[in-house]
């Protein structure tokens, strides 16, 4: 796979963190956003949309990834998260798992308010996925 430029990692964190201003979360008031940097070079963002019967919510990276694949796209390098705290955010489960559909072996990048940050893998935070090659 492509090395993944220094220009296009801050590109990836600047579309997630302006996506957070689109959030709709008036249920947990926790805006986030989200961005994928696909195979074709092209950034996907997304926020979290909540709903009134809450288990509908929707998080910042589903939003991102579905955008990303309705576009054509299917193959995710790379996904950034911005939470406005002075910690930063990793996916959720559910999206972890989402994620690994399209991007095993993508960079995750996690990015908050503070200087404090995690860079890690999608490998990393869903060891031993459960993935489209499980499937006979
Ligand atoms: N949320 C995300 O969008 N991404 C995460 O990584 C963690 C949680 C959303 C879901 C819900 O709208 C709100 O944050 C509180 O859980």
């Amino acid at each position: 796979m492509q090395k993944i430029s220094q220009s296009a990692y801050r590109r990836l964190e600047k579309a997630a963190r302006s996506a957070a201003a689109s959030a709709y979360a008036p249920y947990s008031k926790f805006p986030v956003g989200a961005a994928v940097l696909c195979g074709s070079g092209r950034i996907y963002p997304g926020c979290n949309v909540e709903n009134a019967s809450y288990g509908l919510c929707n998080c910042a990276e589903r939003t991102a990834v579905f955008r990303a694949v309705a576009a054509g796209e299917t193959a995710i390098r790379a996904v950034a998260v911005y939470t406005p705290t002075r910690l930063p955010t990793t996916p959720c489960g559910a999206c972890r798992q989402v994620i690994n559909e399209f991007g095993p072996d993508a960079l995750v990048l996690c990015v908050c308010d503070a200087d404090a940050r995690i860079d890690t893998k999608l490998s990393a935070l869903l060891p031993g996925a459960f993935g489209p090659a499980s499937l006979p």
